[in-house]
């Protein structure tokens, strides 16, 4: 039976009925709209609407349909089911008769398919959130074990300064961090239960929304029923926190990408993660990486649809609304299933330090070191840049590094210089000189690992809270 047809006099046009179902991708909810249904039918019985016998059957129902729909996905294969809640209405009239349709007494699927989703989308934070712990371990881990290693690092893609392979690694910890924390504050907003909001001004049973709120973990009831039945922005901010993490994981595997190319050789591709060539022998290609560029597009796509879904609708509940579900599984799954396997990827990939520390020999990246020494001999800023500069020119001219400069030449620059001028240009002294928090100097790198294991110890523990 349809959970509408009273008022009809004619039949939906068939290609319309099959067109407008979700259940195709709403089946997703199932688990929370029976966990949801089962709040409402204790609500029932507290308010005198259902007896204590049709609670324990409804209860029992709902139970068993979770049963089978775990035990058989055919199950879930309906060809009449509208959306989730009308699939449950209806196995649940099947196992229980009648009882089953007093289920829906005094609610309405507006604030059904807000509560699911709602629902659904602290489920999936919590889960990503435990990913990225385990990612941040494992990027933590290389960084700890690259030890003093250094490379190059890049501005404007061009040879900058040296930093410890650590430090670089690091930088991805700290925006993986943000990521989980931006998850974190969504859940938080997002965290109160539309059950009793109705179809749009609220219900018209007593039910006791304290309770049915706190039966599901939410934080208390949401306040408005308009708002309740017509808002996505739980939706929204959690599929924008996405679309930055995939961001952030787009930009990683770009630079893994050009790590791994024959120009650099900074990185060695892990096979298990690569694929071959079918016409060109040779070739290793990183896959993963790309295919992680490639979905974290449509993750963008994703959160685009949803703002644009929601700027035209008026107050309070319109179909178009579910159009919102599908871009949160989409992104939901593309980063359910990315994560760990970048997590596998960073735990096998091979660093090249050798290569890497070759190319912190040449391209000046100590000039900006060579500067400050004229600076700690009271040379103003602004003219040991221009020494300096003239300094890179001349080596330009006989194809050299600073440190290769006789001192003569030096001082025909600037009397400033001194012998102990070179020893401020090796690469240790380069690294030691960066000693802020949050710079490369080596003593810096090993307490920026610590902070990191720290954080992700919290982390793993407010997820372990949430369990
Ligand atoms: N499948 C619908 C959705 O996802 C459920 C709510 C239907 N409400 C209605 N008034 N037709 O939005």
């Amino acid at each position: 039976m349809k959970m509408w047809s009273g008022r009809f006099r004619q039949p939906l046009d068939a290609e319309f009925e099959r067109w407008q179902r979700s259940f195709g991708f709403d089946k997703r909810l199932l688990k929370y709209e029976i966990e949801a249904s089962g709040s409402h039918a204790r609500a029932l019985k507290s308010a005198g609407v259902l007896s204590a016998d049709d609670l324990i059957s409804i209860l029992q129902g709902l139970r068993q349909i979770g049963e089978q729909a775990s035990a058989s996905p055919a199950f879930l294969e309906d060809e009449e089911a509208e959306d989730v809640h009308h699939f449950v209405e209806k196995q649940l009239v099947a196992l229980i008769g009648e009882a089953g349709y007093k289920l829906h007494s005094g609610r309405s699927r507006n604030e059904q398919i807000a509560t699911d989703l709602r629902l659904y989308v602290r489920a999936v934070i919590d889960q990503l959130r435990a990913e990225l712990a385990e990612l941040c371990g494992v990027i933590a881990d290389r960084a700890e074990q690259s030890g003093d290693a250094a490379m190059p690092a890049y501005t404007h893609l061009q040879r900058a300064e040296p930093v410890l392979v650590g430090h670089w690694l690091l930088a991805y910890v700290q925006m993986l961090l943000r990521d989980a924390d931006r998850l974190a504050d969504c859940r938080k907003r997002g965290n109160l239960c539309p059950l009793g909001s109705g179809a749009v001004a609220g219900a018209t049973v007593p039910l006791d929304r304290t309770t049915m709120a706190e039966s599901l973990g939410f934080d208390g009831p949401t306040a408005n029923s308009l708002d309740a039945t017509s808002d996505r922005d739980f939706a929204i901010e959690f599929v924008n926190a996405l679309s930055l993490l995939a961001m952030h994981l787009s930009r990683w595997a770009e630079e893994m990408i050009l790590f791994s190319s024959q120009e650099y050789e900074f990185i060695g591709l892990p096979e298990p993660y690569s694929t071959g060539s079918s016409a060109m022998p040779q070739k290793k290609n990183p896959d993963l990486l790309e295919l992680v560029r490639g979905k974290s597009g449509r993750v963008l796509g994703n959160a685009m649809a949803l703002s644009a879904a929601l700027k035209g609708l008026p107050l309070a509940y319109n179909k178009d609304l579910q159009e919102t579900q599908e871009p949160v599984f989409a992104a939901a799954e593309a980063l359910l299933q990315m994560l760990p396997l970048v997590a596998g990827w960073m735990k096998s990939v091979e660093f090249h330090f050798e290569r890497m520390l070759e190319s912190t020999q040449s391209g000046f990246m100590n000039a900006w070191a060579a500067a400050t020494y004229l600076v700690q001999r009271g040379v103003p800023s602004r003219l040991a840049h221009e020494k300096i500069g003239r300094a890179v020119q001349m080596c330009l001219e006989r194809n050299c590094e600073l440190q290769e400069l006789s001192l003569e030449s030096l001082q025909s620059l600037s009397p400033a210089f001194g012998e102990d001028f070179y020893e401020s240009l090796t690469l240790a002294a380069v690294l030691a000189a960066h000693d802020v928090p949050g710079g490369t100097a080596p003593a810096r790198v090993r307490q920026a690992i610590d902070m990191a294991r720290k954080q992700i110890e919290s982390l793993r523990e407010e997820v372990h809270a949430h369990a």
